[in-house]
């Protein structure tokens, strides 16, 4: 990537590829602290103002500075480095790219937890795990009641809903969720019903000394990718169809339309929601509804395979954050007679993980 000038203009060359810059592009970014507040780096103009066709009159660009004047008497002087910051996608959650995984996964990404890691590096190397896994644990985590929303608003902000701030996952009489029971949870999204969907679940383990209880993770990015490779059909009729997903109890009634498997614009995956026990699919030709039952039920076969799933016991401090847009959990059946388990559980949303991971690059230079 390079900066090169010609006949009063800026080009910006990549791969081969050479694009002009708009002299607007630039003149927004005049940065001297008459026009842009140095500590929040905020305009201190509003570019919407400004004529539109202000040209370049001068130009110099060396090896550190692209320095450039204006025809409205304006000029600046900007690092090549910034420039070319704006166009590369480095230190970008949305960048990270994914690691499919599946139950040969055997090296869980732990960090040990201590007071000060959210401003350290290693808080950096659990974010940039949890994009690629779409999961991390912490060890250690203090289990005094209600840690979870000190934790969480250490990171960022806890995304409240209807559950509260946080909620407790410990089996209850007349439970509104299956998650309150001590029922086996096939793998599942949490609130799919919600608008928009909770972007990440944290799980924080107070205590477990029943038999069984053990968390489930499957990644359904791996699954998706399995699911449009062999059976295309099925992939294509799970991320058109938009079902309703509802969750009802006597003081609220959500819902949300949305597909099984969402796409971005570019036709990559976004997301999956995936809880059969409280989607509706709208009533479409028979032949269509047959071919998304048959597409829901192979989902159901993949995502619910021992080929996909891990499994591992949460113990008391271990603090499980997932992304509940990428995988599905779940967990095995337990026996109350042999003890109690107990965790609490609450929901942040991507601005928290992105901005703390920009934050901490920033810190360390990375
Ligand atoms: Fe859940």
């Amino acid at each position: 990537m390079k900066i090169e000038l010609l006949n009063n203009k800026v080009f910006f060359e990549n791969n081969g590829l050479k694009k002009e810059i708009h002299p607007f592009w630039l003149r927004e970014r005049v940065n001297g602290e008459d026009f842009v507040d140095q500590g929040t780096q905020q305009r201190l103009f509003d570019p919407t103002k400004l004529k539109k066709d202000i040209e370049i009159e001068n130009l110099n660009l060396s090896d550190e500075f692209l320095e450039v004047s204006f025809t409205d008497g304006t000029n600046t002087k900007l690092a090549i480095k910034s420039i070319l910051k704006e166009f590369s996608n480095t230190n970008n959650a949305k960048f990270i790219e994914k690691v499919e995984w599946d139950s040969s996964l055997k090296d869980l990404n732990h960090f040990e937890f201590r007071d000060n890691i959210f401003e350290e590096k290693d808080m950096y190397k659990a974010l940039i795990d949890f994009y690629k896994f779409g999961f991390v644990i912490f060890k250690k985590v203090p289990t005094q009641n209600n840690f979870i929303t000190k934790f969480a608003n250490s990171i960022g902000n806890i995304r409240r809903t209807n559950f509260g701030e946080y909620f407790n996952v410990k089996s209850k009489p007349n439970p509104n969720d299956l998650a309150y029971t001590s029922l086996p949870l096939a793998p599942h999204t949490d609130n799919p019903y919600r608008n928009p969907v909770p972007c990440i679940q944290i799980l924080h383990c107070i205590k477990n000394d029943v038999t069984g209880g053990l968390s489930t993770l499957v990644d359904g990015y791996t699954v998706t990718k399995k699911l449009k490779k062999d059976f295309p059909k099925y992939y294509k009729i799970l991320t058109e169809i938009k079902v309703r997903f509802q969750f009802i109890d006597k003081s609220v009634i959500l819902e949300n339309w949305a597909e099984m498997i969402q796409l971005d614009e570019n036709k990559r995956f976004k997301q999956v929601r995936f809880s059969p026990r409280l989607d509706f699919v709208p009533l479409l030709e028979k032949e269509k509804l047959e071919l998304y039952y048959s597409a829901r039920n192979k989902i159901s076969e993949l995502y619910n395979s021992n080929k996909y799933r891990i499994e591992f016991k949460l113990l008391p401090g271990d603090l499980l954050i997932m992304d509940n847009y990428r995988l599905l959990h779940g967990r095995t059946s337990f026996n109350l007679n042999d003890g109690e388990r107990f965790l609490q559980g609450c929901y942040i949303d991507y601005d928290s993980t992105e901005g703390k991971l920009n934050h901490l690059a920033r810190k360390f230079n990375l």
